[in-house]
């Protein structure tokens, strides 16, 4: 309807103008010259007005499907994301499937000869996906039901992850209580607990440490032998035979008794644990701090009772994630 208008107002103005120049002649009347003039005038004002209003609605329509199509962009995105959050679930859950299969055909098949003690020996049993494992009471071992994340992947997997910084909600300024048994959400944040690890490291172990700045870079540790005692003991650390290119910060810490911060074991006047806000083998106090503060980008250089290896990044520096894990020596994939 609008553009029958603009045609029919453009047909008159054509219309007015044609006998405008057919009208020159000067025996034309003056008052009819201006007359014409002034209609003229309010045609074309009128033409304008329209052909503006119509600009004006034109944009909108296109503002209009501008923005329906980045709606239809944005859900198509979001229906993405779903999808690809849905497959991560789904592949979480297949693993799981697969790691009960196993467990059933397992059990089955299982004598009192091997009992599974950590992750190493669930990987010689071919569990080979890395993941969330129950480890189950074993009388003889003197052990409980233990929630353990093996790590089958790196380095030849086996691993029992002892300890984990990467989320950053979890606080690990607890006390001897909460570090004794654990605390933290296996997938997420933990700390496994100085009894389990006590009992997990009777054996001769290895410890590996893996590191990653905010830079995305990662560095590790790995230490031949590792053992801690038991709580009689103040779960003394005792290490050996650094292997890495992190750096052997932990060394400084060999032979210390653990401390928290409503047990102070430290080598030292201050109280390190209070200092350094976190339960450690402190010294006096520290040459790293793995159970430190998380901070965030932006907060990580600011202070000294970060997640710290001085050996790559020295004291105020506080990194993004840290694995601290263990297996057997002489571990053969
Ligand atoms: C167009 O001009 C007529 C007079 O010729 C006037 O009555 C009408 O209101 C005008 N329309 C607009 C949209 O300006
Ligand atoms: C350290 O490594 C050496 C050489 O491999 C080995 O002889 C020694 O027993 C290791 N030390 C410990 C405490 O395991
Ligand atoms: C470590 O703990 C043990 C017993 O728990 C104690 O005998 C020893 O003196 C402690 N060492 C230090 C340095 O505090
Ligand atoms: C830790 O101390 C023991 C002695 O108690 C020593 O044999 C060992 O080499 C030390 N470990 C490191 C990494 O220096
Ligand atoms: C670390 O920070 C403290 C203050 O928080 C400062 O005194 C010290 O010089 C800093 N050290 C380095 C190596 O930047």
């Amino acid at each position: 309807v609008q553009v029958q208008t603009v045609a029919l107002l453009l047909s008159r103005v054509t219309w007015a103008q044609n006998p405008r120049k057919r009208l020159a002649p000067p025996k034309t009347p003056k008052a009819q010259c201006c007359d014409e003039v002034r209609s003229l005038k309010v045609q074309v004002a009128n033409l304008t007005s329209i052909l503006e209003e119509l600009g004006r609605k034109q944009e909108s329509d296109l503002m209009n499907v501008v923005r329906q199509i980045m709606e239809l962009d944005q859900q198509n995105r979001q229906q993405e994301a779903r999808v690809t959050e849905a497959e991560s679930k789904y592949s979480e859950i297949n693993n799981r499937v697969e790691i009960m299969q196993l467990q059933t055909l397992q059990s089955a098949t299982q004598t009192s000869s091997d009992a599974t003690y950590d992750c190493a020996s669930l990987f010689t049993k071919s569990y080979k996906i890395s993941g969330e494992y129950k480890l189950p009471k074993d009388e003889f071992l003197g052990t409980p039901e233990l929630s353990v994340f093996c790590d089958m992947e790196t380095n030849g997997g086996g691993w029992t992850v002892i300890q984990r910084r990467k989320i950053g909600l979890t606080s690990f300024h607890r006390d001897w209580k909460q570090y004794k048994s654990g605390f933290g959400s296996i997938r997420g944040d933990f700390w496994l607990g100085n009894d389990h690890i006590f009992r997990l490291t009777r054996q001769p172990s290895v410890l590996r440490i893996e590191l990653e700045d905010w830079e995305g870079e990662t560095r590790y540790a790995e230490y031949g032998f590792f053992t801690v005692s038991n709580e009689l003991n103040s779960y003394k650390l005792f290490l050996a035979n650094y292997s890495g290119n992190a750096g052997d910060s932990l060394r400084y810490h060999n032979n210390t008794n653990f401390s928290t911060i409503n047990k102070d074991n430290d080598k030292c006047v201050d109280h390190c644990a209070s200092l350094r806000k976190g339960g450690y083998w402190y010294n006096c106090c520290t040459d790293s701090n793995l159970n430190g503060v998380f901070y965030r980008y932006g907060e990580h250089t600011k202070s000294t009772d970060g997640i710290t290896w001085y050996g790559w990044h020295g004291p105020n520096y506080s990194l993004k994630r840290v694995e601290m894990k263990v297996r057997p020596v002489g571990f053969q994939p």
